[in-house]
């Protein structure tokens, strides 16, 4: 190991004596609510030391842990509960956000790699990039956990820990059918789709689980896609980016119901897209019917928009478990473990977690996958969900935030 990742990770042992004091008055199997996100430009987190209290047993390693980006909220909660999470075990960390850019990313990646990081857990920006620095990795003996996006081409990654991506469409899915009753009644109703971004594996599992469910409608007649964009290449978005997701919403909108045809339901399967799809629907729509918009997350301003109700639901995915999980299979993997099932019951985890050595090929084999289970969040559950658990605090007009 370098000597900067040393100083990272003698300092990093001190915050995390910090930060076991903290957590202390928690179940030691359910993560704190995320502390502040660092600037982009601080990428590299060089840990700055406070006083500690009891210095925790440093383990002499470091984790690279690298997020997409700071411009989409989720991964700033990501970075800072895996950041956290490690450093309570006595690691030493390096945090990246490579500003949605391959390239960056790759660079970053590179960095670690040179730097002698132990492990690495990375949520890419492109799943079909990164064969080449993670061969690198590889040789360099650093095992790597592909967090919450799976990364495709490569035989370097080890483990893959997320969701289950399949699950959260369905529940959008499901959502509409049990909204709109369409067991019971003919309708037809209009609907749209909007999808993720097709660099990220995660995107094609969250629209094929939605249509899944609602394509029998569909054929049934009780649903109708006006616009007829029903192929995930149709309705994607590049970078799940907010713009991009309110701009052809206008164009579909202007194109198809401009003649006053009432539009139900937008399925967006994230909250990123959701929040430009009702910003189109608020200034660009003709009718003044509630539509039913789905997303995905719990981003603060989609949390709002439930509030305000320009937005029906969101998925929500508590990261916080995330990192705990990734937690408990990077120790095992530095440990010189081969985790399977077993660390499930071993880790004594709080939240439901399933063991999955089927559903994810990333083109060189399945890659095993620890899926923990998505929450349908609607205007009536979001305090019991959210807030309750401590990683929301409700302001007295009712809206939510992040407890940093
Ligand atoms: C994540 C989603 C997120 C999206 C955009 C996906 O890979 O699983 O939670 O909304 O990326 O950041």
């Amino acid at each position: 190991m370098k000597k900067k990742a040393v100083a990272l990770v003698l300092a990093a042992s001190m915050i995390s004596a910090v930060l076991a004091g903290c957590a202390a008055a928690a179940p030691a199997t359910t993560a704190e609510p995320a502390a502040e996100a660092p600037a982009e430009e601080e990428a590299v987190e060089e840990a700055e030391a406070e006083a500690p209290a009891e210095a925790a047993e440093a383990t002499g390693k470091t984790v690279g842990i690298a997020m997409p980006t700071q411009s989409l909220e989720r991964w700033n909660r990501d970075g800072s509960y895996l950041k956290e999470q490690f450093e309570s075990r006595g690691y030493g960390t390096e945090l990246v956000f490579s500003d949605n850019k391959i390239e960056q990313q790759v660079k970053d990646l590179e960095n670690m790699i040179a730097d002698e990081v132990d492990l690495l857990v990375i949520a890419a920006i492109d799943g079909e990039s990164l064969s080449q620095v993670l061969a690198d990795a590889k040789d360099a003996g650093i095992p790597v956990i592909a967090y919450d996006r799976l990364i495709m081409n490569t035989d370097a990654v080890s483990y893959y820990v997320s969701f289950d991506n399949y699950t959260v469409g369905t529940l959008q899915g499901q959502f509409v059918v049990d909204q709109l009753d369409l067991d019971n009644v003919d309708g037809p109703f209009n609907i749209e789709f909007t999808a993720g971004d097709p660099a990220d594996n995660n995107a094609g599992f969250f629209f094929n689980g939605a249509y899944d469910v609602l394509s029998p409608y569909i054929e049934e007649g009780k649903l109708n896609v006006v616009s007829g964009q029903t192929q995930f290449d149709q309705v994607a978005t590049a970078q799940w980016n907010t713009e991009n997701a309110m701009k052809r919403f206008q164009n579909i909108l202007a194109s198809y119901y401009s003649d006053g045809t009432v539009l139900d339901v937008a399925l967006c399967s994230n909250d990123s897209t959701a929040l430009g799809v009702a910003q189109a629907i608020e200034t660009d729509y003709a009718g003044d019917n509630a539509v039913l918009v789905t997303g995905q997350d719990g981003d603060e301003a989609n949390l709002a928009n439930i509030v305000d109700g320009k937005q029906t639901m969101t998925v929500y995915k508590a990261v916080a478990n995330e990192a705990v999980a990734t937690l408990d299979l990077g120790d095992a993997l530095l440990n010189g473990e081969t985790p399977d099932e077993g660390l499930i019951a071993a880790s004594n985890w709080s939240f439901d977690c399933a063991y999955d050595t089927s559903s994810y090929d990333n083109g060189t084999g399945i890659i095993p996958s620890y899926l923990l289970v998505p929450t349908v969040v609607t205007v009536d559950n979001m305090v019991e969900e959210l807030v309750t658990p401590g990683y929301y605090t409700q302001d007295d007009a009712g809206y939510l935030h992040p407890t940093n």
